[in-house]
């Protein structure tokens, strides 16, 4: 009887996927509760690369069920593309995966609306999203007038819900690009309607499905997308994600109560890496966030853009993992670090000529917010190859062992690669319950 988190502290990409896969085997249901087809996770098995985006990566186990709960904005022609390569690559649908009939589908207007309104922020710099849909879809859910949910597919009135929306969104497209985009709701009604049928097999009523499993003892695990520091209402807003990603939106996107929640994982990497606009106080644009983004293929999952790349910010993560009531780290990506001499950790902020660790809540403070930083010698080994702490360098013992002091919270998984092998467990067993 319990519900662990796994939630990334930064801004995303912590390779949360491959923890939750590890962690899995624990668990009889994993959930995803936020976001949508922005999300990447890779997972590495052996010679096998699985990419998710909308799928929980628990799906790689047998025998656990995957939900997609009715927080996730669902995009059904990624999730049946997903489903595809999954299948093409031997993992098995059947069974083992639920949408929530809850959950808001993105729809082509949303697409065009956020290649347009993503130019358009208060402060003039673009937020780089995704470009998936998710802002617009999640703003028609708010709005509520021209929203779609999984389930209004399967209503004899979804044609004319998309007649009228579509109307509507031509319109507001006009004002918003100064010029017509074309969209036609015969069209998209067709489309959508042989994706409704291909997904109904697997929509069902999640939240009485996972409120059951909880009072039945059931063990759940919620995946959480993107990063603590993309969150809509505590993150470096307006440059964020449209859910709440940090630890404090599990229950509001899963139905599940925060009363069934025993542990939650904070993922981190050994340093950091942000993708799209915003405040970066510790982005290194040199030669060594250069060499950090090739040592650790930092290119997105879901866009193949180059990740900007920065030292570890201990000012942000404490924030976060205080935020997402966070009781352990997983710290991901130490191999990246190996080859360099020095390393810096981020151990406060100077903003105005005073020093603080709390992180501001407004962007531009976070802008002008300068690095201080602890340096820190560099272990210059491979330490991609260990299975056990005690074999580590001591530089990079200490290394780990200075992060847990400055967030606040154990560290108790280390990864050393992509591979599940490439995993350490501080205490010898996974972590997970
Ligand atoms: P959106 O979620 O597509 O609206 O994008 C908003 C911001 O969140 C942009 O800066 C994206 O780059 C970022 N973002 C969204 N999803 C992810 C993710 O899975 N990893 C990292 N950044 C993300």
């Amino acid at each position: 009887m319990a519900g662990t988190c796994v939630i990334g502290l930064q801004w995303g990409d912590e390779a949360k996927g491959k923890l939750v896969d590890l962690l899995t085997a624990q668990f009889d249901i994993v959930v995803r509760y936020q976001g949508g087809a922005n999300a990447g996770h890779t997972v590495v098995s052996g010679d096998t690369t699985y990419k998710l985006h909308q799928i929980p990566s628990g799906v790689l186990t047998p025998g656990v069920m995957n939900v997609v709960g009715p927080g996730v904005v669902l995009n059904p022609p990624v999730m049946i593309q997903e489903m595809d390569r999954l299948l093409s690559q031997g993992v098995p649908l059947e069974d083992n995966l639920m949408l929530s009939d809850r959950a808001h589908v993105v729809l082509p207007w949303h697409i065009a609306e956020d290649q347009v309104l993503d130019k358009n922020t208060a402060d003039g710099e673009s937020i780089g999203t995704t470009l998936r849909g998710i802002g617009p879809c999640y703003r028609d859910k708010v709005g509520r007038s021209y929203a779609v949910r999984l389930g209004d597919l399967y209503r004899d009135t979804f044609q004319q819900h998309v007649e009228r929306i579509v109307e509507a969104k031509k319109e507001v497209l006009v004002m918003q690009n100064g010029h017509a985009v074309s969209l036609d709701a015969r069209k998209i009604f067709e489309e959508f309607r042989i994706y409704a049928d291909r997904l109904q097999p697997y929509v069902a009523d999640t939240t009485a499905y996972l409120l059951d499993a909880v009072e039945a003892g059931k063990r759940l695990l919620f995946e959480g997308a993107q990063g603590a520091l993309l969150d809509v209402d505590h993150g470096t807003y307006p440059f964020v994600t449209s859910s709440n990603s940090s630890g404090v939106g599990v229950s509001a996107g899963s139905g599940v109560p925060g009363r069934w929640i025993h542990k939650v994982i904070g993922v981190i990497k050994a340093y950091t890496t942000r993708v799209g606009g915003g405040p970066f106080p510790t982005e290194l644009k040199d030669d060594i966030g250069n060499h950090i983004r090739e040592r650790g293929r930092e290119y997105g999952t879901t866009t193949g853009r180059p990740r900007r790349c920065g030292w570890f910010d201990a000012v942000a993560v404490r924030y976060t993992a205080r935020l997402s009531g966070v009781d352990v780290l997983s710290l991901m990506m130490m191999d990246v670090l190996c080859e360099l001499p020095e390393i810096n950790i981020c151990v406060a902020y100077e903003i105005d000529g005073k020093r603080t660790n709390v992180f501001p809540s407004h962007t531009d403070d976070l802008r002008r917010a300068k690095p201080v930083y602890e340096t820190l010698p560099g272990w210059q080994q491979d330490v991609s190859q260990l299975r056990r702490l005690e074999d580590f360098p001591p530089n990079a013992l200490a290394y780990i062992q200075r992060i847990s002091q400055l967030v606040g919270r154990p560290v108790e998984v280390v990864s050393v690669g992509p591979d599940r092998q490439q995993t350490i467990f501080a205490h010898g067993a996974p972590v997970g319950v």
